[in-house]
C-alpha cells in the first residue's frame, strides 16, 4: 500500500487525488485544506480517504507529499512539512515556477534536501477549486520534474511513476531552463489574454464589444478566466523570465504596429505565414506525442528482456537524407514544390528552419506534407543572424555547397555534438570552385561563408566517400560557371543526383564520376519521400535476433546506394523478405519482412560499408548476437560522426558483456551465438541517436535490465521511435 498525503485540494491537487482513486485502489489518500468545506467535498466526492485541518497530521506516515497550493503559500507549507516529516517520505510540488521553489526551500534546508523533488504538471484548466477535479485531467501530458543534485534516485522514480500512473509523460529539465520556457510558452500567454481582456473591459462599451465577440476573442482569451491570485504569484515568482519575455513580444509587436501603419503587406505577410508554419509545426508535433517547446525528449530508456517475438507492420518515419534536399531543392525551384513523407524529425526541422530564415515561405511540416514555394536559384535572402542547424551534419554540409553561390555571407552553427564534426572535408573541395568557407581554427563550426564569388567549375576526386561532400559540390555546382564534375572514391548514396534530375536538371553519371553544368534552372515537382532504411534497420535487427519474431516494414526506401545493411544482414543469415518492389518518384522503395533467424560472423566487405555506413551501431549488436567473428574494416568515418560510433559502441557492448575490439577503422567482435545475452547495466548513447536506438535493440536480449543514457537526440532522426517500437513489441520504457 502506498500512503499519498496531498496538501491544497483545488484543481490540481484535488485532479491528482481524483486521477490516483481511478487508477490504483492500492493508494490510500489523506487529503489537507485549509478550508472545511473542501475537506468535506473532497471526502464526499470519494477523492480521499482522511481529511485532515493540520499538515502535520495529514503528513504523518505518509510515503509521498505532494504540496499543490498557490505560489505564494509554498514556503510556509513546506517548512511545516519539513518539520514534522518522516525520514522515509518523499516531498513534491506541483508548482509553475521552479527556481523560486528551490530558492524558498534552500532558504529553509541550506542545500536543497534528497528528498525533494520539484515537478511541474503542465496540466490546467481555467476553472479551479475541488469541484473542477478531473481524473484524466494529466492524461498524455507532461510534467516536467526539476530535481537539484542533491536529489536521491529512488525519490525521482517514486515521483516519476506517480505521475505516470495519472496517465502523464515525465521529463526532466534544469530549473532555470524550465523557467525560462515556460515564461514563453505559458506565463507569457496568460498575461497577455488577461491584459487583453483587461484593455476591452475598459472600454465603456465593453459590453457591446464582448456581445460581438466571436471565436477568436474566445479561443484567445478563454485562459484570461484563470485564478488571479495563482497568476499574481507566478508573475511574481517567474519575474525576470518573463519580463524577458514581454521585452521580446513588445519589441515584435511595435514592429508589426509599424508593419501596419506603413501599409508593409510584405512584412505582414511574411510573418502571419511563419507564425502559421511554426503553429501547424506544433500541433503535428504535440498530435505525435512530441513536445518540441519545452527540449523535454525523455532522456533515458530502460529496456527489458523480450518475452515475445518483435511483430507487427509499421511504417518508420521518411528517409532523412532525402527530407533535406527535398527542401533544399524545391526552394531554389521555380513553382511550387510539394511533399509527402516528409520527415518530422529535429534534422529536416533545422534545414525547414534555415530556408525560412533565408526568406522561403515553406508551410508544414504537417502529417508529412510540406509545400514549399521556390524562390528560384537567386531568390534566397540574407538571413538576419547565424543558421543553426542543431544536430545536423547533412543540414550544415550541404548548405555550405548552397551558400557558396550567394551574394551575401552566411554564417552555420551547431549543437555541441555537431560543433565537434570535420567541416574541412567540405570547405577544401569547395575552395576549389573558388568558394571561400572558413569554419573555425580546428577545422569545426561555426563556418564562416563568404558570399558574392565567382565559383568556377571544375574536376573534384574526392578524398573520402561521402555523399554529403558530393552533394556540397553538386549543390555549389548550380551556381558554377561551365562544368563541375566529381569522383567518387566509393559509390555513396545517389538522392542528391536523382533529386536534381527529378527537378528538371541535367546531371551525367559515368562509373563514379558525376557531372553537371551551372547556370540552368530547378522546376517544382511533387516529392514523396519512402519510409528511411536507416531508420528501418533498428528493426531489422531486433526481428533478426528475438526467437518468434516476425515484422514487416512498410514503404522503405531500397536505393542502391542505401542497402549495405540488406546486404550484409543477408551474409550474416538474416530472414529478410523484399516485398512489392516499386518505384517512387524516382526512388525504389519495398515492403521488407523480417523474422527471427540465428546469425552468423562475418567480414563485412569494405564496399558495403559506405553503403551502410549509419547502420554500423545496430549492426555490431548484431554481431554480438551471431555465431562466430565479425570483423569491420574501412569504416573510420564512423569515428566522426554524432559521436566516434566506434567508441561509442566498444565502450557500451563492453559494459554489456560483449568480447569487442576497436581497431582504428573497425571492430573485431566475437558473437555469443544462439544463447547469448547481454549483461544489465548502463550505457551512455553519448548525445548520438543511433546509438541510443541500437542499445535499446540489445536490451531486447539481456539477462538484466539495460539502461541507455542520453537519449535525447533520438527526435533527431526519428522522432515517434518510442511508439513504434513499444508497439512491435520493445519492453521500453522512458525515465526522465
Ligand atoms: C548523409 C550522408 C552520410 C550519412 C548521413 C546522411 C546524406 O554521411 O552518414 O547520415 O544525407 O548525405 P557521409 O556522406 O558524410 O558519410
Amino acid at each position: 500500500m502506498m500512503r499519498l498525503t496531498v496538501i491544497g485540494l483545488g484543481l490540481i491537487g484535488a485532479s491528482c487525488c481524483a486521477a490516483i482513486k481511478k487508477r490504483a485502489s492500492d493508494w490510500k489518500i489523506s487529503g489537507y485544506s485549509r478550508t472545511e468545506a473542501t475537506r468535506q467535498q473532497a471526502i464526499a466526492r470519494g477523492l480521499i480517504d482522511q481529511s485532515f485541518g493540520s499538515v502535520a497530521d495529514a503528513v504523518a506516515g505518509a510515503d509521498l507529499v505532494l504540496i499543490a497550493v498557490p505560489m505564494g503559500q509554498f514556503s510556509s507549507i513546506f517548512s511545516e512539512v519539513f518539520q514534522c516529516r518522516d525520514s522515509q517520505t518523499v516531498v513534491t510540488d506541483a508548482g509553475s515556477t521552479k527556481e523560486s521553489v528551490i530558492r524558498e526551500i534552500t532558504a529553509l534546508c541550506e542545500t536543497p534536501p534528497e528528498w525533494f523533488v520539484p515537478a511541474h504538471p503542465i496540466a490546467g484548466s481555467e476553472q479551479n477549486g475541488v469541484d473542477a477535479a478531473d481524473a484524466d485531467l494529466y492524461v498524455d501530458h507532461q510534467v516536467i520534474l526539476t530535481p537539484c543534485t542533491t536529489v536521491n534516485t529512488d525519490a525521482v522514480e517514486l515521483v516519476t511513476s506517480f505521475w505516470a500512473l495519472q496517465g502523464a509523460s515525465v521529463s526532466m529539465m534544469d530549473a532555470a531552463r524550465h523557467d525560462e520556457v515556460l515564461a514563453l510558452t505559458s506565463h507569457l500567454p496568460h498575461i497577455l489574454a488577461f491584459n487583453l481582456v483587461h484593455v476591452l473591459s475598459d472600454d465603456n462599451e465593453h459590453l457591446d464589444i464582448f456581445r460581438y465577440a466571436a471565436g477568436g476573442f474566445r479561443d484567445f482569451t478563454r485562459i484570461a478566466a484563470s485564478d488571479p491570485t495563482m497568476w499574481r504569484d507566478i508573475s511574481l515568482a517567474n519575474q525576470r523570465s518573463i519580463v524577458t519575455g514581454i521585452d521580446r513580444y513588445v519589441e515584435r509587436l511595435e514592429r508589426m504596429r509599424k508593419a501596419i501603419s506603413d501599409g508593409d503587406s510584405d512584412w505582414i505577410m511574411g510573418s502571419f505565414e511563419r507564425a502559421r508554419g511554426a503553429r501547424r509545426l506544433f500541433s503535428s508535433l504535440a498530435d505525435q506525442g512530441v513536445h518540441p517547446v519545452t527540449d523535454s525528449h525523455p532522456s533515458v530508456f530502460k529496456i527489458t528482456e523480450a518475452n515475445e517475438g518483435i511483430t507487427g507492420e509499421i511504417r518508420v518515419p521518411g528517409d532523412k537524407s532525402i527530407s533535406h534536399r527535398s527542401i533544399m531543392l524545391g526552394a531554389l525551384a521555380d513553382g511550387v514544390t510539394t511533399v509527402e513523407g516528409f520527415l518530422e524529425g529535429e534534422d529536416a526541422i533545422a534545414t525547414v528552419k534555415a530556408f525560412r530564415d533565408m526568406g522561403v515561405q515553406i508551410d508544414g511540416p504537417n502529417e508529412g506534407r510540406v509545400t514549399i514555394q521556390g524562390v528560384g536559384r537567386d531568390g534566397l535572402k540574407a538571413p538576419a543572424a547565424p543558421l543553426y542547424m542543431g544536430n545536423s551534419g547533412t543540414s550544415m554540409r550541404l548548405m555550405c555547397g548552397i551558400l557558396a553561390g550567394q551574394l551575401f555571407d552566411s554564417e552555420l552553427t551547431g549543437d555541441s555534438s555537431l560543433s565537434r564534426r570535420p567541416m574541412r572535408r567540405v570547405s577544401g573541395p569547395l575552395a576549389r570552385l573558388g568558394a571561400i568557407i572558413e569554419p573555425s581554427a580546428d577545422g569545426v563550426p561555426p563556418v564562416k561563408i563568404r558570399g558574392g564569388q565567382t565559383l568556377k567549375g571544375c574536376h573534384v576526386d574526392m578524398q573520402v566517400a561521402s555523399a554529403q561532400v558530393k552533394s556540397a559540390l553538386l549543390l555549389a555546382g548550380l551556381y558554377a560557371e561551365d562544368e563541375t564534375s566529381i569522383t567518387e572514391p566509393a559509390p555513396t548514396r545517389d538522392h542528391t543526383e536523382r533529386m536534381l534530375e527529378g527537378f528538371g536538371y541535367e546531371v551525367t553519371r559515368d562509373g563514379a564520376t558525376a557531372s553537371m553544368c551551372g547556370g540552368s534552372r530547378l522546376k517544382a515537382c511533387h516529392i514523396d519521400i519512402p519510409s528511411d532504411i536507416s531508420s528501418a534497420a533498428f528493426f531489422l535487427v531486433a526481428a533478426s535476433i528475438v526467437p518468434g519474431s516476425n515484422l514487416t516494414l512498410s514503404h522503405v526506401g531500397i536505393n542502391p546506394t542505401r542497402i549495405g545493411i540488406l546486404e550484409i544482414l543477408n551474409l550474416m543469415g538474416a530472414d529478410i523478405e523484399i516485398l512489392n518492389r516499386r518505384e517512387v518518384g524516382g526512388e525504389p522503395v519495398a515492403d521488407l519482412r523480417v523474422r527471427y533467424a540465428p546469425l552468423n560472423g562475418v567480414k563485412v566487405p569494405r564496399n558495403l560499408v559506405p553503403l551502410a555506413i549509419d547502420e554500423f551501431p545496430v549492426l555490431f549488436v548484431a554481431a554480438s548476437c551471431a555465431e562466430g567473428r565479425t570483423c569491420v574494416t574501412g569504416a573510420e568515418e564512423l569515428r566522426v560522426k554524432e559521436s566516434d560510433r566506434i567508441q561509442s559502441m566498444v565502450d557500451g557492448l563492453s559494459i554489456l558483456g560483449v568480447d569487442i575490439k576497436a581497431t582504428p577503422d573497425g571492430a573485431l567482435i566475437k558473437g555469443g551465438g544462439v544463447d547469448f545475452r547481454f549483461s544489465g547495466g548502463t550505457v551512455e548513447a553519448r548525445e548520438d541517436h543511433r546509438i541510443a536506438m541500437a542499445f535499446s535493440v540489445a536490451g531486447l536480449l539481456c539477462r538484466e535490465t539495460i539502461v541507455v543514457k542520453d537519449c535525447a537526440n533520438v527526435a533527431t532522426s526519428f522522432p515517434n521511435f518510442i511508439g513504434l517500437a513499444r508497439e512491435t513489441g520493445f519492453p521500453l520504457t522512458v525515465l526522465p
